[in-house]
């Protein structure tokens, strides 16, 4: 069967569309939406947007492989993305990260056995001040050392699947560079 987005999804289409001023500008939040509908962005869903947004295959393909919260390959339910870059390596970011690959039994770049986990290790999160800092779907986990690992995967289980490109939701307790009180 062809792939299509929803009914849903389309209705959304339609509303970013109007939120931007062309197409290409609409190009990233679509890829967004695709990839939270179909889980990862194959050949065919890059095809589909180009073909949805009128834009060139080229552009699309373009944008979905520049930025690293775009999926080209399946994933597994929750993606795990973990920043070692310099603020979160000076604070810690690598042990942090060898404490999930630990604890999930897999390395960066791997999906776990179950499917529910792939861990990304990841430059910048844009949360250097909260370093070293993690993203799970939209959600933030800041100030994350090895000892707070198993509390922010429990609270990652409970996040929706498939919820892919950090907003600036809230994390457990706080956005990025906004201080407890
Ligand atoms: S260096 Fe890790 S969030 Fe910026």
């Amino acid at each position: 069967m062809a792939t299509a987005f929803s009914p849903q999804a389309e209705q959304k289409i339609q509303d970013i569309c109007r939120r931007y001023p062309n197409t290409q500008a609409a190009c990233l939040p679509v890829l967004h939406l695709a990839q939270d509908e179909f889980g990862y962005l194959s050949d065919e869903v890059l095809d589909l947007v180009a073909d949805r947004l009128s834009l060139p295959k080229s552009h699309v393909f373009g944008v979905a492989t520049f930025y690293t919260m775009y999926h080209r390959q399946p994933v597994g339910k929750r993606v795990l993305m973990m920043c070692t870059n310099v603020s979160c390596m000076l604070r810690g970011g690598y042990d942090t990260l060898h404490k999930l690959e630990q604890t999930l039994g897999v390395k960066a770049g791997g999906t776990t056995a179950d499917g529910e986990f792939t861990l990304i290790e990841e430059e910048c999160l844009a949360a250097c001040a909260d370093a070293p800092a993690m993203i799970c779907g939209r959600k933030y986990f800041l100030n994350l050392t090895p000892d707070k690992v198993e509390e922010a995967l429990a609270e990652c289980r409970k996040l929706p699947a498939h919820s892919h490109g950090a907003t600036a939701s809230a994390s457990a307790t706080q956005t990025p560079g906004q201080k407890k009180h």
